[in-house]
């Protein structure tokens, strides 16, 4: 339900959703993401994050939906080739402009400026981050204008030498971004296998609407998923058996 002031009046509208693509997932969540949310997936490397981001970008593609997927992970057409694996074509959606990948370099000193002038186009109703990780590991610069050419790549010696680093205001930032654009957001994060947090910076699931995290187990050669918060939305809170097949994930 969302609450909508007018003039004096309160109008209560029904809390739209967004399909996920991965098939099984939207039954356990009422019929999806809640629209305009951001959802992060965590898990170890290997555990089908970004399979589960191209599955939702591909489902918004389908839906005649404009999307924005930001890597930093790996290069476009690294991602474009694990995706056509899967049996997952984005390249007419490419040509025709209704879908964007964009790889961010993590030593540009405006990665920041790229990414949140990007998000707040206003174009998109789906976006994806790929991963928040190497960011929330990355100090930024504010008030600073020799930090201001794109051509820059950062020194990362100069970092502890007292050009204003904030730590984590920048994660805020982000999600900020993300809140504003009114889009459905997927962010990933990359997680250690012991760990009891569902980021590796320890706030991003605190900043999220949802919390998805994807685990291995390799001594049942079994994959799992969990849905471990999920604004306006009853669920389960029971690891789910997955497979990685043609398509992607889905939940067995
Ligand atoms: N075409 C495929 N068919 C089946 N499984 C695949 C395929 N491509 C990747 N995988 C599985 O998915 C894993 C990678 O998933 P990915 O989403 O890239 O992980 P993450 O982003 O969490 O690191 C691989 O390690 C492999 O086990
Ligand atoms: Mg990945």
């Amino acid at each position: 339900m969302a609450l909508i002031q007018e003039e004096n009046r309160v109008r209560v509208e029904k809390l739209e959703r967004e399909h996920t693509g991965v098939k099984g997932l939207d039954e356990l969540l009422s019929g999806g993401l809640p629209k305009q949310s951001i959802t992060l997936v965590s898990g170890p490397p290997g555990s089908g994050k970004s399979i589960f981001c191209y599955q939702f970008i591909a489902k918004g593609i389908e839906e005649g939906q404009k999307c924005l997927y930001l890597t930093l992970d790996k290069k476009i057409e690294g991602l474009l080739l694990q995706a056509t694996e899967l049996g997952i074509t984005f390249q007419p959606a490419i040509e025709t402009g209704q879908v964007k990948f964009l790889f961010l370099n993590i030593n540009k000193k405006l990665i920041y400026e790229t990414m949140v002038n990007e998000i707040l186009s206003g174009e998109y109703q789906r976006i994806v981050l790929d991963s928040i990780t190497p960011l929330s590991e990355m100090p930024i610069y504010i008030n600073n204008p020799e930090f201001t050419s794109e051509t820059e790549t950062i020194d990362h010696d100069e970092i502890t030498s007292g050009n204003f680093p904030v730590r984590r205001l920048h994660l805020h930032y982000i999600m900020n971004a993300l809140e504003t654009s009114k889009c459905t957001a997927v962010v990933t994060s990359e997680l250690p296998s012991s760990s009891t947090n569902y980021s590796r910076d320890g706030l991003s699931e605190f900043l999220a609407d949802g919390v998805i995290l994807l685990s291995l187990d390799p001594t049942m050669d079994r994959r799992k998923m969990a849905v471990m918060k999920m604004r306006s939305t009853k669920h389960t809170l029971k690891p789910q058996n997955i497979e990685i097949v043609r398509g992607g994930i889905q939940i067995i």
